[in-house]
């Protein structure tokens, strides 16, 4: 288990002080694939960072597995830190040696004998499906086989944690899949835990149970990734979701004045969120007839989110008021989340 505690970081700039990370209190459950994300310089790579110790906090405590790692002397630090592997956006990658050279850094003080060390090193190529790379050099690699590398790297301690400051971002949407198909094969082979940061939500949707969202150096927002989901809370952990649902295009669509959305005075649009199994286009019928309203469903979509649907759907509501009011109540009241967007 990770669990940082009131954790702050300033940095003295020209400009005045920078509050990096400006006490944030986590908590990351051992074999959790939790995500963080936030735009550039919410202060996500200081706070990995503090996981492992590269960056020190100016204030708080940062427990791994029930230890203090403020607390620590460097070589007590040293020996954690091999459980914390970490890869990186850039991948970090040693030019002048090969592929296998790279994968056996780590391992050099390790006490193990060569032969002991190619075999493992054979294994974590293996386990990255790089075995035929084994003498090239990273500049023979592509950016995706390189992220590979670097992963069977950051695995040859065996670490329990895995660190990975935006390690997709450099890659194409296809690499980036594969990638985190590995991540997940890791996470559920090895039972590692792992920390994820990006600022895309598309990569959290795909891989993460839990996530953070991170601004001006503090969380804003953390839970189950379906949750958030299903009902974001803050400003920009809604911006974070429309980004993936297609939500930001079809408010665009409405803001440009798109025919199909715009609303005579009798009638409403209206944004029906739920779990797609609680059959709201039933439901909308039903009301519908109930309550002698025209429901109109102009966009629909489901998205599957940790294993789970998701549904959302655009429906144009025209009746009597009243009857709009009583038909939107009874929505909400089969557990749909319903939002006016236009009235
Ligand atoms: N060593 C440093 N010295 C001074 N300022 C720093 C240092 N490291 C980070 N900062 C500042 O702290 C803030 C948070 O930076 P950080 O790198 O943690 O953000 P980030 O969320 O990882 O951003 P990005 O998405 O661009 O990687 C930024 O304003 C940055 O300029
Ligand atoms: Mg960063």
């Amino acid at each position: 288990m990770i669990e940082l505690n009131h954790v702050t970081k300033t940095f003295a700039s020209k400009s005045g002080n920078v509050h990096a990370v400006n006490d944030v209190s986590l908590t990351i459950d051992t074999g959790t694939i939790f995500g963080l994300i936030g735009y550039s310089g919410a202060g996500k790579s200081t706070l990995i960072r503090m996981i492992n110790l590269l960056e020190k906090p100016d204030r708080g405590s940062v427990m791994v597995d029930g230890e203090d790692l403020t607390k620590l002397r460097n070589v007590e630090l040293r020996k954690k830190r091999q459980k914390i592997g970490m890869i990186f956006q850039h991948f970090n990658l040693m030019e002048a040696l090969t592929i296998q050279q790279n994968v056996a850094f780590p391992l050099r003080k390790s006490g193990l004998t060569k032969s002991q060390i190619t075999q493992k090193v054979n294994a974590l190529l293996s386990l990255v499906e790089l075995s035929d790379k084994a003498d090239s050099y990273p500049n023979q690699l592509s950016g995706g086989q390189k992220q590979r590398v670097a992963i069977a790297r950051a695995l040859a301690n065996d670490p329990t944690i895995l660190l990975c400051d935006e390690a997709t971002s450099a890659l194409d949407p296809q690499t980036t899949e594969s990638i985190l198909a590995l991540l997940k094969k890791l996470h559920a082979s090895l039972g590692l835990t792992i920390v994820l940061i990006t600022h895309q939500m598309s990569v959290i949707k795909t891989i993460a149970k839990k996530v953070a969202i991170m601004e001006n150096g503090r969380i804003v927002e953390q839970g189950d990734v379906y949750d958030i989901f299903a009902s974001p809370k803050a400003q920009i952990t809604k911006k974070f979701v429309d980004s993936t649902t297609q939500m930001a295009s079809i408010t665009s669509l409405i803001d440009a004045g798109y025919e199909l959305m715009q609303c005579d005075p009798n009638e409403q649009l209206i944004q029906l969120t739920y779990i797609a199994d609680s059959a709201a286009q039933a439901l909308i019928s039903k009301v519908s007839r109930q309550f002698d309203v025209d429901c109109n469903i102009v966009f629909g979509t489901v998205e599957v989110i940790d294993g789970k649907p998701l549904g959302q759907l655009i429906v144009k509501v025209n009746g009597k008021s009243a009857d709009m009011v009583e038909a939107i109540d009874t929505i909400r009241q089969a557990n749909v989340k319903v939002e006016v967007i236009r009235s």
